[in-house]
């Protein structure tokens, strides 16, 4: 069956998904390359953004090693097609810069640039990915807000639990955003992630009224380190390992989710990111 066939018939629009979780180290890059490999293997057309402007990695930990990358794109010397690389199963990856501090410092016009590019692909892709940085700034805000999908990553260490809750609360507080989609990584098993969700959701509950779905888990997997050092995604690396497993179940539980608005997909994220919402 052609599974990208189906996605296209289903309506679907882009669905833009935001990946963050306050603190650093948890596995968002991670996720975000296991997450669009799977997708892409199963038939559909993603992307993926590279949205930790000034340290990204995500190129890193595919091996790749693109000649530009987002500096390229906002100074006006590349378009998005140019600096565009591609990674496992055809996944199209936007790099970021590394170690480049002005591009951390990105504003209206360089958001503009990027989006306006990104535009003409709609319709060409089914996921649009955004790995995003570590911690709560303007920039982390603006990109969760934008998308359909808030994806919040983190791990039963108090650190990461009490970072995920405060990102939380900052775009609830802030932005009224209210609904959240959290994926458990390094846990031992289901049980360990179902209470993990158990205590932030009845927080987030009674707190600041929120809600929280739980999307999945990845389990603590010694291949993933061992993928990453290989410089590969695990899902490629070990397919059949627990945490590619869980990689894939949860791709396919985002694939049947529902996008937060009726227009959806990169126009209406475009829209929600030239709205006023930009980083300075
Ligand atoms: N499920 C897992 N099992 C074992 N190790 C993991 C798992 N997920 C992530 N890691 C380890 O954590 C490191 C940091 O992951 P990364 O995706 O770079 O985090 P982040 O993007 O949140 O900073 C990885 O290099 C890997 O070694
Ligand atoms: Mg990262």
């Amino acid at each position: 069956m052609d599974q990208a066939a189906d996605l296209r018939k289903t309506g679907s629009t882009v669905k833009v998904i935001a990946v963050a979780s306050g603190k650093g180290g948890v596995g968002k890059t991670n996720t975000v390359i296991n997450l669009a490999s799977s997708l892409a293997g199963m038939g559909a057309r993603v992307m993926v953004l590279d949205a930790d402007l000034g340290l990204g990695n995500l190129d890193v930990m595919l091996g790749l090693a693109p000649e530009y990358n987002l500096k390229h794109l906002f100074s006006g010397e590349k378009r998005l097609d140019e600096i565009m690389v591609e990674g496992p199963n055809g996944i199209k990856i936007i790099p970021a810069a590394s170690g480049i501090q002005e591009v951390t410092q990105t504003g209206t016009r360089e958001q503009q640039i990027l989006m306006e590019q990104l535009g003409r692909y709609e319709g060409e892709i089914d996921f649009f990915f955004i790995d995003a940085a570590a911690g709560i700034s303007d920039m982390v805000t603006s990109f969760v807000r934008a998308a359909d999908i808030a994806l919040v990553v983190a791990t039963p260490e108090p650190t990461s639990m009490t970072d995920a809750y405060a990102l939380m609360k900052v775009l609830c507080n802030n932005y009224g955003e209210k609904k959240f989609y959290l994926l458990l990584n390094q846990v031992t098993g289901e049980a360990e992630a179902r209470q993990v969700y158990n205590k932030l959701s009845r927080v987030g509950e009674k707190f600041l009224d929120i809600t929280l779905i739980f999307l999945g888990y990845v389990p603590k997997d010694t291949n993933v380190p061992l993928a990453v050092c290989r410089q590969q995604a695990i899902v490629e690396y070990r397919p059949e390992s627990p945490a590619s497993r869980a990689f894939a179940d949860t791709a396919r539980r985002l694939k049947r989710l529902p996008i937060r608005s009726q227009s959806g997909g990169l126009n209406y994220f475009w829209q929600q990111m030239r709205g006023g919402k930009t980083s300075d």
